[in-house]
């Protein structure tokens, strides 16, 4: 991937809440493993999206707009998800369901966004459970989603510790996942 190509604002996602998360640490590695012309725009508001609430959405609060605007304004989507109960945190599902409907007259905010999806977990099945279900939610909102390469980090503990090297496996899926990506930015 070359550098003087049309640059791209990807917004990017940890569904975990806490400091120390290792879905956050997986973010940050990928924002160093980039091609140049990819920008991020890292979200760290979650915490702050109250309660999807029918009776709220017109207008949204604040916090929603801002949430709202800011994919818009994206090319693409890339959310890191730690494994709950099998599942997706419910912080993260309760943001997907702020942006799956329709607001202003504005197109669904999620339809045709060109997402790609990664996990990390400390236990032996790196997220693949909660990317199963994410795939289906992301299906669901009509979000183009990145099919292949898929990336799961198990004991993302200890692959974290001290990053991930260049020329590892691992940075290898993600550069390959965020080609992937602008390759339907393009689309
Ligand atoms: C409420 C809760 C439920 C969890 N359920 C699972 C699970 O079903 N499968 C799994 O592999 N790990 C599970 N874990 C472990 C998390 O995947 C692990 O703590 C991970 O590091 C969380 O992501 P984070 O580091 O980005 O916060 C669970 C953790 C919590 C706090």
């Amino acid at each position: 991937m070359t550098t003087h190509e049309a640059a791209s604002t990807v917004f990017a996602v940890s569904g975990s809440l806490r400091s120390a998360s290792l879905n956050s640490r997986l973010l940050d590695e990928v924002q160093k493993l980039a091609p140049g012309n990819i920008k991020f725009d890292v979200f760290d508001g979650l915490a702050n999206l109250p309660h999807f609430n029918e009776d709220q959405e017109f207008p949204a609060p604040q916090t929603v707009q801002d949430l709202r605007s800011r994919v818009q304004n994206a090319d693409g989507i890339l959310i890191a998800t730690p494994e709950y109960s099998a599942s997706i945190p419910g912080a993260l599902k309760n943001a997907i369901d702020w942006l799956s409907r329709a607001y202003d007259g504005a197109p669904l905010p999620l339809a045709g966004k060109p997402t790609a999806i990664i996990g990390a977990s400390q236990g032996p099945l790196g997220s693949v459970r909660a990317q199963l279900t994410l795939r289906q939610i992301l299906h669901k909102v009509d979000a183009a989603v990145v099919r292949q390469p898929e990336f799961l980090l198990p004991t993302a503990h200890v692959q974290l510790e001290s990053g991930l090297a260049e020329d590892s496996a691992s940075a290898q899926i993600l550069r390959a996942i965020l080609a992937e990506l602008q390759v339907l930015i393009k689309a």
